[in-house]
């Protein structure tokens, strides 16, 4: 028998359904309350609010564990890559080789952008931000192809999301080449997804980058610990402007406007800035710690705490140990890292983060392997960008998939002026 919740408001008890979910996590459904009693339930920032069913991410933040479709994020980054990983989001099962063929296939003919939309890039000034330059692009490129317009079609859903996910790339790529003045490279098809990448990003039209394999495995391995994270602030954005059945290109360019801000991916540009600036004030990591636990200082120890893990982020452990080995491939000996390191170890061991259970989370380590890489500041949250974008595709298609869903529309408790009356502006001086 399914269970029941009681809730007691003014004498009056209300019977609520209880979900269970696959993992036996436990919701008390309260979509009728306001219909049956008036009230709302309050919850600002949403960290006790589930927002909807979803079977594509599992997260125990007690435990530290991360499962996509029910695959550890473990496996996935020993066994897997991104684009095999990308499929199983989307489409619910790991291709097959036939499967996994296509979808490459169709990545590989969507790779090219439209050669008007070389104007649109023309139009940023230099030094542009390539998360503004990105998000803009994205909208921009749906223009181009206009059947996104007519919505959600089943049938042509497969190309639609291809052609996002490898147009991303590319845009991602001529936005950093833009930023910098530097003239475009075009994709190879012969090149894999994340090769093609770093090719537009660091070929020059006279000399081919030289495409290390352990480069290309590293940042493959980024891209797929970044594809999905359940309900985080992007993903509930993407979610959001889906159920208004705005188009895939649209959602997508929302969801990368709330991914730049620093508490969401913009943090593993903010942890970077904060390990160079320990290392320039020659800070042991002492005084930034204890500016992070004073709340007057406006500090946080970047790349720490969130808000469902309360324990190691899985994500941060894979790259703590992929960090060690891609400096020693590279024979980088990147100061930071050591920092970082020193950073960890103290707050790991400092009542004020132990009690408030902060841990490293992905952006952490992140940032030291992608500037081994030689992927500039600028550009972490782009990185972060693309590999989500899995992610909120399979968020996307899960609402347009459901028959029942409806529009996104929260309630609030309005606290402000009572009912008041227009004052006509010349008594308003008096
Ligand atoms: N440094 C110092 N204190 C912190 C930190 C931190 N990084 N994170 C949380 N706290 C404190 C916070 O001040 C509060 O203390 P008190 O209880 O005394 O008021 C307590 O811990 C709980 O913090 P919160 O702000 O209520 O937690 P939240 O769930 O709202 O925020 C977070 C989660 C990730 C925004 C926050 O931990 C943070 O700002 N971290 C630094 C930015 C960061 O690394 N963001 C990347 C998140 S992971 C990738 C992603 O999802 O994009």
């Amino acid at each position: 028998m399914s269970q029941q919740a009681e809730l007691e408001v003014g004498g009056k008890v209300y019977q609520l359904p209880v979900v269970v979910g696959t993992e036996n996590e436990h919701a008390i459904d309260i979509s009728k309350l306001r219909d049956e009693s008036g009230l709302i339930t309050l919850d600002d920032g949403y960290s006790n609010t589930g927002s909807c069913s979803s079977a594509i991410a599992f997260i125990d933040g007690e435990k530290g564990v991360l499962r996509y479709r029910g695959i550890p994020i473990e496996e996935l980054a020993e066994k897997s890559t991104f684009i095999e990983t990308a499929y199983l989001l989307i489409y619910g099962h790991l291709p097959t080789s036939q499967e996994l063929r296509r979808f490459s296939e169709l990545l590989t003919q969507n790779e090219m952008l439209h050669e008007d939309m070389k104007f649109h890039f023309e139009g940023f000034p230099p030094n542009a931000h390539p998360m503004a330059i990105l998000s803009s692009m994205i909208n921009a490129a749906s223009c181009f192809h206009p059947r996104l317009m007519e919505g959600y079609q089943p049938r042509n859903f497969e190309l639609q999301s291809a052609r996002l996910i490898s147009k991303v790339r590319t845009i991602a790529a001529f936005s950093y080449r833009k930023s910098r003045g530097l003239p475009i490279v075009y994709p190879k098809p012969v090149y894999k997804y994340t090769a093609n990448f770093l090719h537009m990003m660091f070929s020059e039209p006279y000399q081919d980058y030289d495409l290390k394999p352990e480069v290309v495995r590293a940042l493959d391995l980024i891209f797929l610990l970044h594809a999905d994270h359940e309900q985080n602030c992007s993903t509930s954005t993407v979610r959001m402007i889906a159920s208004s059945r705005a188009n895939l290109f649209a959602c997508a360019a929302g969801g990368v406007c709330a991914l730049w801000g620093p508490l969401h991916g913009g943090a593993n540009q903010a942890v970077i800035e904060m390990l160079e600036q320990i290392h320039r004030e020659g800070d042991d990591g002492s005084k930034f710690i204890a500016d992070a636990k004073d709340k007057k200082s406006g500090k946080r120890l970047m790349g720490f705490g969130h808000r469902v893990y309360k324990n190691y982020d899985p994500r941060a452990k894979i790259i703590k140990e992929q960090c060690d080995r891609i400096l020693h491939l590279l024979r980088s000996d990147d100061p930071l890292l050591a920092i970082a390191k020193k950073l960890e170890e103290a707050a790991m061991h400092d009542e004020y983060f132990i009690e408030r259970k902060l841990y490293p989370n992905v952006d952490f380590y992140s940032g030291i392997i992608m500037r081994a890489i030689g992927i500039p500041i600028e550009m972490f949250t782009v990185i972060f960008a693309i590999g989500r974008m899995p992610g909120w595709i399979a968020n996307y298609k899960e609402i347009m998939d459901e028959p029942n869903s409806r529009i996104y529309r929260p309630r609030q408790v309005y606290v402000g002026p009572r009912e008041q009356h227009y004052v006509a502006i010349t008594q308003r001086d008096t």
